[in-house]
């Protein structure tokens, strides 16, 4: 097998390496601040789906190169007067892009600097854990822009419920990450010289443990958290029990 720690594959708009166990993918755009056109969308998406698919990977790490993770969706891909057909097209492959992320089965965590804007926000917080530099800036400015935050908010009410996600999304005010930490959207706030040795070694930290009992517990945690209690408990033994843990 070649040797993965070395391995490193620049697409367009992403760069991916392994080491180890650990698939980074980096958003490289650095001139645009990682602004999310259509090729890096589709690219991210693809390296996504093939780290899922690939038996050597535990984690995925998402970060971003240059001075932020990404400052949201490409706005210069806006047209002045889009049509009903764009429109709609936009809003499918947003909420699809969304869809693939909850369905992923690897754990993934994201390394934060500077801003996170719009879809570069919700990237962020699509992930399992979050860990953000102390510069980072989080934001939904779509409304502002005359948007509807349609592709946005149903990740973002999910992960911090309704009055603190009306707050980013209808105030449209940036907030840091000590406040995105208060709302619950990140887990680690660190020093930016810190950032990606800190979501080095919490990846280090997962991908040490037992692939199928990390997995299958990420799985659970996803599902139960769309479930009332009394469900989710069913489905705790459901899952343990196929996993051979009574046994
Ligand atoms: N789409 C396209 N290009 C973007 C972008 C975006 N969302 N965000 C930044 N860029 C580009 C800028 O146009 C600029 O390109 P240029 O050097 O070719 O002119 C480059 O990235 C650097 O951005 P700049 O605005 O010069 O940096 P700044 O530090 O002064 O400001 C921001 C940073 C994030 C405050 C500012 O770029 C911004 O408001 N971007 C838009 C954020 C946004 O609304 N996102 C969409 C959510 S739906």
């Amino acid at each position: 097998m070649a040797d993965k720690a070395d391995s490193t594959v620049k697409n367009t708009t992403i760069t991916i390496k392994d080491e180890g166990a650990i698939r980074y993918l980096t958003l490289n755009r650095p001139d645009k601040l990682n602004a999310m056109n259509q090729v890096l969308d589709d690219e991210l998406s693809a390296a996504l789906s093939a780290a899922d698919q690939d038996s050597d990977v535990s984690v995925i790490v998402i970060a971003g190169e240059g001075r932020a993770f990404s400052a949201g969706a490409d706005l210069s891909d806006m047209g002045e007067s889009p049509s009903s057909r764009d429109i709609a097209d936009s809003i499918n492959h947003s909420i699809g892009f969304y869809q693939q992320m909850v369905s992923l089965n690897t754990p993934m965590i994201a390394a934060v600097h500077g801003y996170a804007l719009g879809g570069g926000c919700n990237l962020a917080i699509s992930c399992d854990m979050v860990v953000a530099a102390d510069n980072a800036v989080f934001g939904y400015p779509e409304v502002k822009l005359g948007m509807a935050a349609a592709g946005v908010s149903p990740t973002l009410v999910h992960q911090i419920g309704r009055k603190a996600a009306f707050e980013l999304l209808v105030l449209c005010e940036n907030i840091n990450a000590e406040k995105a930490l208060e709302f619950g959207m990140i887990n680690r706030v660190v020093a930016p010289d810190k950032l990606l040795d800190t979501a080095a070694e919490i990846a280090q930290q997962l991908a040490s443990y037992d692939h199928d009992a990390l997995w299958l517990t990420k799985q659970l945690i996803r599902r139960c958290a769309d479930m009332p209690l009394p469900s989710a408990l069913e489905l705790g033994r459901d899952i343990g029990l196929a996993a051979g843990m009574y046994k």
